[in-house]
């Protein structure tokens, strides 16, 4: 993939930025400390980032990037870590590798903080990564570009205390049973629930609401779920796609999905042509959200054949055994290959942008 070829003058300094404020900082330490060791030390020169529960930014010393959790490294931070002013960020790196998921990393707030540095950064740009976190505004948008979405009610807590009894009405006639309540905006499947009666919806409801102010109800979509890793800025190109196979107990285990629970399985077991479909859908995701670098897109290949978009998501997980390694090492791409494909990507997106990506 030459990405061990060309001889470089001189490295380039990659800020890997992990932790941060989300649900998911205990998996964004992972996905950046494994960047960190599989990055290709010829040609980059990567330093490790945390930020802390305050957003506050802190070069860290091998010893902490090892620690167990992110509150071992914080409680360490004012003695063994370097504090990085946003404004010495620049300085600093000449690119951002972001190792953060969820709420404030994924989901444009930093992005357009490293806008207002002047400071490239991996994977797509304020306003596609903050559509990418809203399941809503994101679903609206793929069914104008003719991609088929599940079934979505849209339920503003303050609508939900003012008039709960019309909006299950609403969610018997339009949606029906059994179906799936979350908040629009999280990750790793935090507060989503599978919902088989109306009685279900009040407990379902209240949980999303301590996540977000808006909860969907949604269409509980069977059928084979898949997932399609999508590398590339202006020519995306779906990498191959996994298959999702949900313990038993997943559904059943007081009807919710727990993370990681499911296994992949690399590539789904379909049929060619059904393969093709859900990439050219991963890639039309892709486009209609305007993502940049890579992503990944969870689907559902319904029992009808039609593909359904879940969500992208737009910083995908980059531990050691997340699907996206194997969906490139499946198309030949190594581990250190496909990081220096989102940085260079990167690199390339921010040369040449107008204003904000
Ligand atoms: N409408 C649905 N129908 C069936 N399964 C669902 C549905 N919504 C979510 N799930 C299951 O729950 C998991 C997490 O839901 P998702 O919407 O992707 O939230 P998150 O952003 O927390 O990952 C999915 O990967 C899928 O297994
Ligand atoms: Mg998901």
């Amino acid at each position: 993939m030459g990405e061990t070829g060309d001889q470089y003058p001189k490295k380039i300094r990659v800020g890997i930025i992990m932790g941060g404020l989300s649900s998911e900082k205990e998996v964004s330490l992972e996905s950046g400390r494994n960047i960190f060791s599989k990055i290709d030390r010829r040609r980059y020169d990567p330093i490790p980032i945390f930020m802390d529960g305050r957003a506050a930014l802190w070069e860290i010393p091998l010893k902490l990037l090892m620690r167990n959790s992110t509150c071992d490294i914080a409680e360490n931070l004012a003695d063994e870590a370097k504090p990085i002013p946003y404004e010495s960020l620049k300085a600093a790196v000449d690119v951002v590798c972001l190792g953060l998921h969820g709420k404030y990393g994924e989901d444009g707030c930093m992005q357009g903080l490293l806008e207002l540095l002047g400071v490239p950064y991996t994977g797509s740009g304020v306003l596609a990564s903050a559509i990418g976190m809203d399941k809503y505004v994101c679903r609206r948008i793929l069914e104008i570009n003719g991609i088929d979405v599940p079934q979505t009610i849209p339920v503003p807590r303050r609508r939900w205390d003012a008039d709960g009894k019309a909006v299950v009405e609403e969610i018997v006639r339009g949606i029906g049973f059994p179906c799936v309540v979350k908040p629009c905006r999280e990750g790793c499947s935090t507060a989503v629930k599978k919902v088989v009666a109306a009685e279900g919806l009040p407990a379902a409801l209240d949980e999303a609401f301590l996540w977000d102010n808006v909860a969907l109800v949604e269409e509980y979509l069977a059928g084979m779920e898949v997932t399609c890793g999508v590398l590339g800025a202006d020519a995306p190109e779906a990498l191959i796609p996994s298959e999702t196979i949900p313990t038993t107990d997943v559904l059943s285990l007081e009807d919710k999905f727990l993370y990681g629970q499911g296994e992949n399985k690399t590539p789904a077991r379909l049929p060619a042509e059904q393969i093709e479909k859900v990439r050219e859908t991963a890639v039309g995701t892709f486009r209609a959200l305007n993502l940049k670098g890579y992503a990944r897109i969870d689907m559902f290949m319904r029992e009808d054949g039609r593909v359904a978009v879940l969500e992208p998501n737009t910083l995908p997980g980059m531990t050691p055994s997340t699907v996206l390694f194997h969906q490139a090492a499946a198309c030949g791409i190594t581990p250190a290959g496909l990081i220096d494909r989102i940085i260079r990507s990167a690199l390339e997106v921010h040369a040449h942008k107008r204003g904000p990506l």
